[in-house]
């Protein structure tokens, strides 16, 4: 075999991981709790472009060649850990915008993970999953959790992520995306948390108080308590972005219409319907709710909002990976 595609979707954080340990290692410094979205679809074609002198690795992206640098620490530790000198060649596909706050990065490298692993050889299963999220984390600390569907936890400070619960667990959560702009993002994850890290007054104060929320998430998780996790969930995503925001040069992400969604999750709520809306690296506003509350949701948030559209995912199924003849 020697061609293999491989369909993955993005991981979004209920409780967000924003900054890293010191180190080359991409580790993140705050335990992040997530669901992959069903729905959204990265799908990666990947061969093996041969070994040795003369041999490379490239990378397409919607019909774009993408700049070697972004991906060599990723394809380096993909070779270490699945004991292969292959370079490989992908040809990668979203069905969503790419690099606009929808998490592409983390499907992405996790697609090219699972793809690089299959062509190195190793064997589908837990261990080869694990290696996979280990090699995609280089890449996107957030990757390594987008090769699980269903409900994954990243520790702070972990090289892999863990499958904490399948797709099937809570069968009558929804996740509504509110699109606010299609315009790729100019201030990227990587940067912005680095920067915040080095000086946001706030930096410390986030990563402190990250702990608790995140081990308080889980209860919630394990409980089911949609209530109390969207309360941590509105505790983390505004933490998050408040320390951003307080970096020099800040980052601020929100758009009129990131607020708008924001204020109109807040009159629901009011109301007694549950949505629990987050935000990460760009102006997209995703709002967890119940099925029941689905509609009510979206016709609030097109009424606040007019110019949104929107996406309805659901927590996602586990990557499919195909081998070509
Ligand atoms: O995976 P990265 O390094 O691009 O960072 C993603 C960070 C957030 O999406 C903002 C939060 C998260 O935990 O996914």
């Amino acid at each position: 075999m020697n061609a293999v595609r491989v369909r993955t979707s993005p991981s979004l954080a209920l409780v967000k991981y924003w900054g890293k340990l010191e180190g080359p290692h991409n580790l993140p410094a705050t335990t992040s709790v997530a669901l992959t979205l069903a729905g959204l679809d990265t799908t990666t074609t990947a061969r093996s472009a041969g070994r040795g002198a003369g041999a490379a690795d490239q990378v397409m992206l919607d019909g774009e060649g993408q700049p070697p640098a972004r991906f060599q620490a990723f394809f380096d530790e993909a070779r270490r850990l699945f004991k292969s000198g292959q370079r490989f060649n992908a040809d990668s596909h979203n069905s969503f915008p790419s690099s606009a706050g929808l998490a592409s990065s983390s499907s992405g490298f996790a697609a090219l993970a699972l793809a690089a692993a299959r062509l190195a050889g190793l064997t589908p299963g837990a261990e080869t999953a694990a290696l996979a999220s280990e090699a995609a984390r280089l890449g996107s600390a957030s990757a390594a959790r987008a090769v699980y569907g269903g409900f994954t936890v990243l520790p702070a400070g972990a090289r892999r992520a863990e499958r904490l619960y399948g797709p099937e667990y809570w069968p009558e959560l929804r996740v509504l995306v509110a699109v606010t702009s299609r315009v790729p993002k100019d201030d990227s994850s990587r940067g912005a948390m680095e920067r915040t890290r080095l000086s946001s007054p706030y930096y410390r104060a986030w990563v402190d108080d990250a702990k608790l929320l995140a081990d308080e998430a889980l209860f919630a998780l394990a409980a089911k308590d949609l209530q109390k996790l969207g309360e941590l969930m509105r505790l983390s995503y505004l933490r998050m972005h408040a320390s951003a925001m307080a970096a020099d040069p800040p980052a601020l992400y929100w758009l009129p219409a990131s607020l708008a969604c924001i204020r109109a999750c807040a009159a629901l709520r009011a109301r007694g319907i549950g949505a629990w809306e987050t935000m990460d690296a760009g102006p997209q506003v995703k709002v967890l709710c119940l099925e029941s509350e689905l509609a009510a949701v979206r016709s609030a948030l097109a009424e606040a909002e007019p110019t949104l559209s929107f996406i309805e995912t659901r927590p996602g199924p586990d990557p499919d990976i195909e081998e070509l003849a």
